[in-house]
């Protein structure tokens, strides 16, 4: 009887914790007129404050922000991943900066396909052959060379400090580094940084010292792109590649550049919004979608009722199986953007649209032109500034501690971004995204991603900034959350607060937010054929929006997970 008891009482301060998490976030957000950061750790949030207090620009603070997170979140944040910025200066210039990790020079076509062609699905995932080339060193140094306003070694001191004098850990940092100890156990380079030496687990309150990390960030911070690809930490990431059966060479390392890439812009009611353009699928699945959401008059539908949902749904559908077949790196393949964002051929692919029925994903193919996670383990975060720059970085490692492979003596996770490519056309990755020839493997190139680093400007003026977590489940949130403050002119707390959904055509299952919607809006979509199933969370977003009235800014952090808003 007392256990019944105890469990009822569990479960309403579940639900009275998540009540009260969700309520705190749909008040008025707090106001910035300085500047503000939202990213998926406090330390990091606060680490761009500081450089922000400095005097330094959003780039700036940026830059700060991706270091600190590769101490204090590393199972995302990383300076042996990649990832994608979009940034908009007080002067209007708007660019995006493709940091994507590479296929070394020694990847084929079929390493993960054993003698029968078999996908071994392992070896894209965890250990040496799982990684990619890491991008983030050189995008941060690039980034900051060509906006930034302070030296690399004054916008490292906040991360150099964190790894160097530890951190204390909170219930979730202790959490995530216990959840994934079996794995890191596999690796000596892992187990010597984040195994407490007695074996026992992390608890919160613990001090968190990372001192391999620390010179490791000491030699960037002096050396540049240097300290990073060559010298002592591009000879002990070959060492390590060496010890674990990795392909990475020096001369991979030293070839990596970020490249700057032209946003994809699309306009949508009076915004205009400025979007990562592939190897990253954000941009052009959001362009698609808001695309076919106009030809089927979504503005007449009310937020989350089941024929929005619908319509939302049968537009994701449609974009997804061109995601999955038209998309990769378009150094390596010719991608007919102009025609997949078209809007004739958008029209024409949204024409067969039934308003009370979902269209099957197996009858609909790419177009023709000339299971879900629930673990958030990449990251976003944005930085705004008051001289009107605007940045957006979505970085990871791909999976939860990338290939759970530490660089020994260098302290810092490599990614498993390589599961990213499509491997063996038709066999699903670790997010069930199917790809094509478009995605598959060849040494140098970048793996096709979901990351959707965004801005959108009104009347010209920043007014919203964004980004997440959760593989293919980002495109979709940050799609929702512009469109909660677009059409239904929310605040950033409460757009980031409502409930989501997710398609993306197969597997053929329309996801929500299982807490949150009503029973008979999913009866309705069921009626209508959908495949509706229940899950928990969908993606982990950060967000800024700004007023251009009053010229404020403020920001939001998903309270599906942990974040946190810094301003002043
Ligand atoms: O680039 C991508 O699309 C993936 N590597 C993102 C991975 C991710 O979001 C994992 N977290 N949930």
């Amino acid at each position: 009887m007392s256990r019944i008891l105890l469990t009822l009482l569990l479960c309403a301060l579940f639900f009275i914790s998540q009540y009260d998490l969700t309520m705190a976030q749909v008040s008025q957000p707090e106001n910035y007129e300085n500047g503000v950061v939202t990213s998926g750790d406090r330390y990091a949030s606060e680490a761009g404050l500081e450089i922000l207090q400095k005097g330094g620009n959003a780039v700036d603070a940026a830059v700060a922000v991706q270091f600190a997170l590769a101490v204090t979140l590393p199972r995302a944040g990383n300076i042996g991943g990649g990832g994608f910025m979009v940034l908009h200066t007080g002067d209007g210039e708007i660019n995006t900066l493709d940091f994507r990790e590479k296929a070394p020079s020694r990847a084929t076509r079929d390493m993960y396909l054993d003698d029968e062609r078999e996908f071994i699905s392992e070896k894209s995932k965890i250990g040496g052959l799982a990684s990619g080339v890491p991008g983030t060193v050189d995008g941060m140094v690039t980034a900051l060379e060509r906006y930034g306003t302070l030296a690399l070694e004054i916008v490292m001191e906040p991360a150099i400090r964190l790894a160097e004098e530890g951190y204390i850990l909170s219930h979730s940092h202790a959490r995530s580094l216990n959840s994934a100890a079996d794995q890191l156990r596999e690796f000596d380079g892992s187990t010597e940084v984040f195994i407490k030496p007695d074996g026992t687990s992390w608890k919160a309150g613990d001090r968190f010292i990372q001192n391999d990390l620390a010179e490791t960030l000491k030699r960037i911070a002096s050396m540049g792109r240097r300290g990073f690809y060559s010298g002592l930490t591009g000879r002990l990431i070959v060492e390590e590649m060496n010890r674990v059966g990795g392909i990475i060479t020096l001369r991979d390392l030293r070839d990596y550049k970020s490249i700057w890439r032209e946003p994809i812009k699309a306009e949508y009611l009076d915004y205009e919004l400025f979007m990562m353009p592939p190897p990253s699928s954000g941009g052009v699945v959001m362009k698609q979608v808001l695309n076919m959401l106009g030809e089927m008059d979504i503005d007449k539908y009310s937020l989350n009722s089941a024929d929005y949902l619908h319509r939302l749904a049968e537009a994701l559908r449609r974009s997804f199986a061109d995601r999955n077949y038209w998309l990769g790196d378009p150094d390596f393949f010719k991608i007919p953007i102009a025609e997949l964002l078209d809007e004739n051929y958008l029209s024409n692919r949204i024409s067969d649209f039934n308003p009370e029925m979902a269209t099957a994903s197996d009858s609909v193919s790419h177009g023709h032109v000339n299971s879900l996670l629930e673990s958030y383990e990449t990251t976003h975060f944005n930085v705004a500034d008051r001289y009107g720059n605007v940045v957006a970085v979505n970085t990871t490692l791909n999976g939860s501690f990338g290939s759970f492979v530490t660089v020994t003596g260098a302290g810092f996770l490599l990614n498993n971004e390589m599961d990213d490519f499509s491997a063996k056309p038709g066999e699903p990755n670790m997010f069930g995204l199917i790809g094509a020839e478009a995605n598959s493997i060849e040494p140098g190139k970048r793996m096709l991603s979901s990351m959707s680093p965004t801005i959108a400007l009104k009347n010209g003026q920043p007014a919203f900034a964004g980004g997440g977590a959760g593989g293919p489940t980002i495109i979709t949130a940050v799609l929702q959350n512009f469109l909660n403050i677009a059409l239904f002119e929310m605040n950033a707390a409460q757009a980031i607060a409502a409930p989501r959904i997710h398609h993306q055509w197969l597997p053929d299952v329309l996801f929500v937010e299982g807490l949150y919607f009503s029973e008979d809006t999913l009866e309705k979509l069921e009626s209508y054929g959908h495949q509706v199933q229940r899950i928990g969370n969908i993606a982990l977003t950060h967000i800024i929006t700004f007023d251009n009235k009053s010229e404020m800014m403020s920001g939001a952090s998903d309270s599906r997970g942990d974040g946190y808003v810094a301003g002043y």
